[in-house]
């Protein structure tokens, strides 16, 4: 390996985990550029493109690339999500570190990642259920999901392609359909309840016209989820 080697946080290691071998990769909203350039440096990706929306987060990218000695296999654009990369030009897609409604919105300006054969990886920082739900009414079938905790902070990492899928309940949407697969399931059905239960807290504070309604609403989407995880724990948490 030639230069500086990168040690990824568990985040990122778990995306890396998930990439296909092989493929050309955009990493959008690269930042640093750790992923695509680990992937190159252990031969995992053909290439890389790294995109940021920013100057100085690409900056960074072609530094972390050239001491990592993987800049003849990367190119850099500079540009809004998807609005710089060709079709043609990548088999696999990452979006992480964003929020999910942000990737929604990158996605949607981009159909042609939904016609070409294209593995997204895909990592929201937050709205994971707004992503999930988008993604199955959208034309895309969420092939696996990860879940890692990296500091503390429970993630999921979701891999969809174009496909047809099942329609998903709200509750699915919030804690993943292939979740149900990891050993952190538990505890990442505890943390969206308990978010939705913050949720409808605060609309009784808020005492506004239609608090009951969205609190009924709430309250069913936790009662599925608890039902979820219970069905989960008697199946001894492998969700098989
Ligand atoms: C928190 S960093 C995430 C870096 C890396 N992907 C990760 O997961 O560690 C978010 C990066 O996304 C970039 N970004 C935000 N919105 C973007 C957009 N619409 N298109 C491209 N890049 C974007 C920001 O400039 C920033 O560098």
């Amino acid at each position: 390996m030639e230069g500086r080697e990168l040690l990824l946080q568990p985040r990122l290691a778990c995306l890396a985990a998930c990439t296909p071998h092989g493929v050309r990769l955009a990493d959008i909203g690269t930042d640093h550029g750790y992923l695509p350039v680990w992937l190159l440096q252990h031969g995992i990706i053909r290439s890389a493109i790294a995109a940021d929306i920013n100057a100085q987060p690409l900056a960074h990218a072609r530094r972390t690339a050239a001491a990592c000695g993987v800049t003849e296999k990367m190119t850099f654009r500079l540009c809004d999500g998807l609005d710089g990369i060709h079709a043609d030009e990548v088999d696999a897609i990452a979006i992480a570190g964003m929020g999910g409604e942000t990737i929604v919105d990158i996605l949607t300006r981009a159909p042609w990642a939904l016609k070409s054969d294209i593995t997204l990886l895909l990592q929201p920082m937050t709205k994971p259920e707004v992503l999930r739900f988008w993604l199955v009414t959208n034309g895309y079938k969420i092939v696996s999901e990860r879940l890692i905790r990296d500091k503390g902070v429970l993630y999921a990492v979701i891999v969809a392609t174009a496909g047809v899928s099942a329609p998903i309940s709200m509750a699915q949407a919030y804690c993943g359909v292939e979740t149900v697969h990891e050993a952190l399931y538990g505890e990442y059905v505890e943390e969206r309840i308990a978010k939705l239960m913050r949720a409808a807290e605060g609309l009784r504070r808020a005492k506004c016209a239609d608090a009951a309604e969205r609190i009924a609403g709430l309250e069913a989407v936790v009662a599925e989820l608890r039902q979820r995880k219970g069905e989960w724990e008697h199946d001894d948490g492998t969700g098989r």
